[in-house]
């Protein structure tokens, strides 16, 4: 490998369109002292040179949830831009006359990782047809990533984690479209230990906030309600808690508060007494301290389930570091009771996560797989030959 790598990544699979250029570089001996970790046998340090994030919450929280065909068609408005900016294609503004941006760019790269899959199909195929035009135009080879491989790799971007990075690492990978716990035994290796038999954590934050009438994502506003509640307000359900398996299961918790907000039904017909006399319908009315309470108590059950499981992979598997990484890895009370939970089960062991920014989807994290792949086994696919997968598993 040459002294510096350069990596392009590109996210798409669902709601953020993201565009990052990291550089991997070697340290020379009178630099060590100074580098972020030992990482693939020899000291390097890793630099996000560039990272744009395009954010489509805004749009789809109008409806309350992501609008596939929405998200395909505003990922085709973004993509061009982000990639101008990324790679200095706007500069030759001043070339006089102006060069087709098909010409190499300002900014050169050693190669294009790219989500693959899993993820929403029409999304990432904005993303997917994007690289492979760069890759074409630039003469660079792609990198297919899996987008939940990039989730893994969020947490090794920060230098003081890829100081503790030894395997075996336990990853409890939480996103609104997945909650898997995964054991990495290498770069590229990977055992999922369990994952959700129906909801994803993230799902059911979400879900469970538009019940109590939330804007869209629910999580991060379920999550800042529940800081002034009281989580032993309401007796929820902690699903699969006692199971021996190491799967999740989140849809009878949804139902649960569907159930709190609106009785079922009693025999004759009659409704059962209604806790709140203020809601009509599904979506709850509800609002100050019942508001926070039934909040805290719905972040305390998922809570309460995933550290549970994670502490019972890391006892079976003896895991050297632990890490959190998905968008419900920024949930604060999720960190904290891991780090308490883990510190009993397996002291000595650190509890790593990504950086603030980093939690839900970017394409900083699907190049830092790229550069794994890049590195570790030459996973690289000419632009003719690399197709989407919307199925793809660890
Ligand atoms: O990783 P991500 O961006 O998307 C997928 O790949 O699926 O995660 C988004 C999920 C959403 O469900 C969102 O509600 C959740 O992460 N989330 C949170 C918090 N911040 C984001 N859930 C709980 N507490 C938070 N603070
Ligand atoms: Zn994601």
């Amino acid at each position: 490998m040459s002294k510096e790598v350069k990596i392009l990544g590109i996210e798409t699979s669902c709601d953020e369109t993201s565009v990052a250029l990291i550089n991997l570089q070697r340290i020379t001996h009178n630099e060590k002292r100074k580098t972020s970790g030992k990482v693939l046998g020899t000291r390097y340090e890793v630099r996000i040179k560039k990272h744009y994030i395009a954010t489509q919450i805004p749009i789809h929280a109008r409806y309350g949830g992501v609008v596939p065909e929405i998200a395909a068609r505003t990922h085709v408005a973004e993509i061009v831009s982000l990639l101008d900016k990324t790679l200095g294609w706007n500069k030759r503004e001043e070339d006089n006359p102006p060069r087709s941006p098909l010409v190499r760019g300002a900014i050169e790269f050693d190669a294009i990782a790219v989500t693959q899959g899993p993820g929403l199909a029409t999304a990432f195929r904005v993303g997917l047809e994007a690289a492979k035009t760069v890759a074409w135009a630039y003469d660079k080879p792609l990198i297919p990533i899996n987008h939940l491989e990039g989730h893994l790799a969020s947490a090794w971007l920060v230098p003081a984690n890829r100081k503790l990075w030894k395997f075996p690492i336990l990853f409890l990978l939480v996103s609104g479209g997945h909650t898997e716990l995964v054991l990495m035994r290498d770069f590229g290796k990977y055992q999922v230990m369990g994952r959700t038999r129906d909801d994803a954590a993230g799902e059911c934050f979400d879900k469970t906030a538009k019940l109590l009438g939330l804007p869209y994502p629910g999580g991060p506003y379920l999550s800042k309600l529940a800081a002034k509640g009281n989580p032993k307000a309401f007796d929820l359900p902690r699903p699969m808690l006692h199971d021996p398996s190491l799967d999740f299961s989140f849809s009878g918790l949804k139902t649960a508060v569907r159930n709190t907000l609106t009785p079922p039904p009693l025999p004759h017909g009659r409704r059962g007494a209604n806790p709140f006399p203020c809601i009509v319908g599904e979506r709850a009315g509800i609002e100050g301290q019942l508001l926070a309470d039934l909040c805290a108590s719905i972040q305390a059950a998922i809570v309460d389930v995933l550290v549970s499981k994670t502490v019972k992979a890391a006892i079976k598997a003896k895991p050297k570091a632990i890490a959190v990484v998905g968008g419900v890895s920024a949930n604060p009370l999720l960190k904290s009771e891991l780090r308490r939970a883990l510190r009993r089960a397996c002291p000595g062991v650190k509890l790593l996560a990504p950086a603030k920014g980093l939690y839900t989807d970017n394409g900083a994290m699907i190049a830092g797989a790229g550069l794994w792949h890049m590195i570790k086994d030459k996973r690289f696919k000419p632009w003719y030959k690399l197709d989407a997968e919307p199925d793809l598993d660890l």
